[in-house]
C-alpha cells in the first residue's frame, strides 16, 4: 500500500489525475473504474485540463463506474450518470458508447446487477480503479454489512449517507432510498485501486479503513489485502 499525504485539494486532484493520466498514457485502451462525488470532482477537472492541452487521448479508453441511485435516470441531474457526463465525458474525447454507468431504472433490477458484472467480465476487467470513501467506511455503496457483498447488488442505504448526500439535494427526503452497486469483488479484481480522500472528516475513517482490523463493518477495509493500492488523502 502506498499512502501520501497531499498539501491541499489542488494538490491530491493533481496526484490523483497523474496517476489515472499515466495509466492511460501507458495503455490507451484501458478500463478505468470510476467514482462521483465532491472527492473526484478536482481529479476530474484537472484530466480535463490536460486534455485540452493535448496531453491525454481519451479515444480508445473505457469507463465503468461504481454505482447509480436506484430509481434515477440519466437525464436526472443527482444521477450519476449525468454526473459523468457533467463533470467528465462531455469534456474529453472519451466515446459516450464506451462508458458504463449502472442502470438505476432498468425493469428488472437483479438483471441489472448480472447483467453489470458480465460488462465488467467482457471487458477484461478494470485496469485502474478510483474510490472515495463515505464516513462509514463505504466504497461505491458497499454500506457496513454483516458480510462482504461480492458482486453487484442492491442496498439500502444507511442513514448516514443518505444525510451526506442530502446536500445534492433540496431535502433529506428526496434522496433516494436504494442503490445498485458494483461489489467488493469486482472492486478488489481491478489491477490497481486509488483511494482519494479530503477533509477533517474523513481522518477518522481512513485511518481505521487503513490502519484498523479487517471488517465487512468498515468495507474498505478489505483494499489493505489489495496488491496494488494507493491512497492519497489531505485532512486539512
Ligand atoms: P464524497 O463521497 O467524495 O462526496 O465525500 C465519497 C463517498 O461517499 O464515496
Amino acid at each position: 500500500m502506498r499512502v501520501i499525504e497531499a498539501k491541499d485539494y489542488a494538490d491530491l486532484s493533481r496526484k490523483a489525475a497523474n496517476v489515472i493520466s499515466a495509466q492511460v498514457i501507458l495503455k490507451p485502451n484501458s478500463v478505468l473504474g470510476l467514482a462521483t462525488g465532491s472527492t473526484p470532482i478536482g481529479t476530474y477537472k484537472q484530466l480535463i485540463d490536460w486534455y485540452n492541452k493535448g496531453d491525454i487521448d481519451f479515444s480508445m479508453t473505457k469507463s465503468i463506474n461504481l454505482d447509480e441511485y436506484v430509481g434515477l435516470d440519466g437525464t436526472n441531474d443527482q444521477s450519476y450518470r449525468y454526473f459523468m457526463d457533467n463533470n467528465f465525458f462531455d469534456h474529453i474525447n472519451i466515446k459516450k458508447e464506451n462508458t458504463f454507468v449502472p442502470s438505476g431504472v432498468a425493469n428488472d433490477m437483479e438483471a441489472e446487477c448480472v447483467r453489470y458484472d458480465k460488462l465488467i467480465a467482457d471487458m477484461g476487467g478494470i485496469d485502474i480503479q478510483l474510490l472515495g470513501i463515505g464516513h462509514d467506511g463505504h466504497i461505491g455503496f458497499n454500506e457496513p454489512g454483516a458480510a462482504f457483498e461480492k458482486t453487484t447488488h442492491l442496498v439500502t442505504l444507511d442513514e448516514r449517507t443518505i444525510e451526506a448526500n442530502a446536500r445534492f439535494f433540496a431535502s433529506k427526503d428526496e434522496v433516494p432510498k436504494r442503490a445498485i452497486t458494483m461489489g467488493i469483488k469486482s472492486i478488489m479484481q481491478a489491477r490497481k485501486l486509488l483511494l482519494i480522500a479530503n477533509g477533517p472528516d474523513k481522518k477518522e475513517i481512513v485511518q481505521k479503513a487503513i490502519n484498523g482490523p479487517v471488517t465487512p463493518l468498515i468495507p474498505a477495509s478489505i483494499l489493505q489485502f489489495h496488491p496494488d493500492l494507493t491512497v492519497i488523502y489531505c485532512f486539512n
